[in-house]
């Protein structure tokens, strides 16, 4: 069983452990240590932030974290989305050892489960940047609904997908 379980002092230290393969970093911007950290960043800057610790079967197998913010890039101007609301998917990850079995898949949908509770506010939009070359992932976004926006910004593509769901918690 999947589930997605609030970082905490009992997990930082499995979280922070978990890498992807040699050939995979450059697939990922970051690691597991710096975006926690930038979850606080952002989180005292007033931008929400959720990081959650993938578990498989009570063993942690990975990472993720999606903030809201406003898609308000320069790059976006001219776009049908631009200075609209969005979950953002910052950092995606399972393990290396542990990919491969389904779980990446099975927590992004949770994650979605999650975001289409709108839990920090309305948002028309759930988006994510993938680099180019990365054929897994985006097969698995697009699996799920995202579009490619063409959007191409440091080798990563913007993709996009549009939320039809109100927020459940007035
Ligand atoms: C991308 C990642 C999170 C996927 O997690 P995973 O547990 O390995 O993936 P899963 O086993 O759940 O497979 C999910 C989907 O990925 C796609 N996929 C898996 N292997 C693939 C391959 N060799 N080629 C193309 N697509 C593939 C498929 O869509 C698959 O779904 P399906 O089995 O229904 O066809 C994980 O591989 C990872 O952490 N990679 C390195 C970091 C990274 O790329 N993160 C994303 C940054 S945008």
């Amino acid at each position: 069983m999947i589930e997605l379980r609030k970082i905490s002092g009992d997990n930082i230290d499995e979280v922070i452990a978990l890498e992807v393969g040699e050939h995979q970093k450059d697939l990922i911007e970051t690691t597991n240590l710096r975006s926690f950290a930038d979850a606080h960043t952002m989180n005292a800057e007033g931008i929400p932030a959720t990081p959650y610790a993938v578990y498989a079967d009570e063993v942690a197998v990975g990472f993720l974290m999606y903030i809201y913010d406003t898609l308000d890039h320069e790059s976006f101007e001219n776009e049908v989305f631009y200075g609209k609301k969005s979950y953002f998917i910052w950092h995606f990850m399972i393990g290396k050892s542990y990919q491969g079995r389904g779980y990446g898949k099975l927590a992004f949908e949770k994650m979605l489960m999650d975001i289409e509770t709108m839990p920090y506010g309305e948002a028309e939009y759930v988006s994510l940047f993938y680099r180019i070359n990365n054929v897994k992932a985006r097969s698995l976004y697009a699996s799920f609904g995202f579009v490619d926006t063409g959007i191409i910004q440091d080798n990563s593509m913007l993709a996009i997908k549009k939320l039809d769901v109100k927020r459940q918690n007035p």
